[in-house]
């Protein structure tokens, strides 16, 4: 499959490694232009190219930036791109560290995905998004392996998500659906199934647990979770 990754820090690359290793072609961009990748497509074997053109050579498409950055990218970064190329997006909101108070997910009326969705003007899915590059570099397993990290697929479109869980499976993941792109409010910081690298049973366990409908305790109770957790990253000195 040809596949276009917008954004090479660390999801971007961990992704990229991966796939051309299964044997994918995989175009890849950032901010600052092809020129500035080369050292990347040495690593991984990834063709470096523009966000536009990553878009126009994909059967599959990434999306894998700050979440701040989402309104930067190109305007016609889809022109040219069938409808029936899903579009994955991994991204998260860390308010304090990085992408400063977003209105619509402070109170809760949009999931982060939808923001995105709605920036994008066009169908996401919320994949890759809870667990740490590292993990998703190093970490998967063959099907069948006891304790296989599972991964969550969100979104609303019933074939692209099939595409997607496809290449969960692929990476070396239990891919397991997390409802539509409105439910996924539940793979979001401050949840439990945030970068907790659970197994399926135990995804689905937390999922019909937390319900579908967020309720105003669930959404304060997980914003001061990322609160908590962002705090103590920025004690650590991290910066994102
Ligand atoms: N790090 C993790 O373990 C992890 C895990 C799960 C999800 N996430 C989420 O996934 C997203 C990416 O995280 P990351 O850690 O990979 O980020 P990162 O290491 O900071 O890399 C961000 C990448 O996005 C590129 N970028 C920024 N603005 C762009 C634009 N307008 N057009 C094209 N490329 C652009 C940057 O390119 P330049 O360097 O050229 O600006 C850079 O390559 C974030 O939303 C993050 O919250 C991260």
């Amino acid at each position: 499959m040809n596949i276009g990754i917008i954004g090479a820090g660390h999801i971007g690359s961990a992704l990229a490694g991966r796939l051309t290793s299964l044997g994918h072609s995989v175009y890849i961009a950032n901010s600052r232009g092809p020129e500035t990748l080369t050292d990347l497509a040495q690593k991984t074997g990834a063709t470096p190219v523009t966000a536009q053109e990553a878009a126009r050579h994909a059967d599959l498409i990434v999306v894998t930036i700050p979440l701040k950055s989402i309104p930067d990218l190109p305007q016609d970064l889809f022109e040219g791109v069938s409808a029936d190329v899903p579009v994955i997006d991994t991204s998260n909101y860390y308010p304090l560290l990085r992408d400063g108070q977003l209105p619509e997910l402070e109170t809760g009326d949009l999931t982060e995905s939808e923001w995105v969705q709605q920036h994008l003007g066009r169908p996401v899915l919320k994949v890759f998004n809870n667990i740490f590059a590292a993990n998703l570099a190093n970490n998967g397993q063959p099907a069948g392996t006891p304790g296989r990290i599972a991964l969550l697929v969100a979104g609303d479109e019933a074939a692209a998500k099939q595409q997607a869980m496809a290449l969960v499976e692929e990476l070396g993941f239990d891919a397991v659906d997390g409802g539509s792109l409105h439910e996924s409010w539940r793979q979001q910081p401050g949840t439990p199934l945030y970068c907790t690298d659970l197994s399926a049973d135990e995804v689905r366990q937390h999922l019909a647990s937390m319900g579908t409908q967020r309720t105003p305790e669930q959404h304060a109770q997980f914003a001061a979770n990322q609160a908590a957790s962002e705090k103590q990253l920025e004690a650590q000195g991290v910066k994102l």
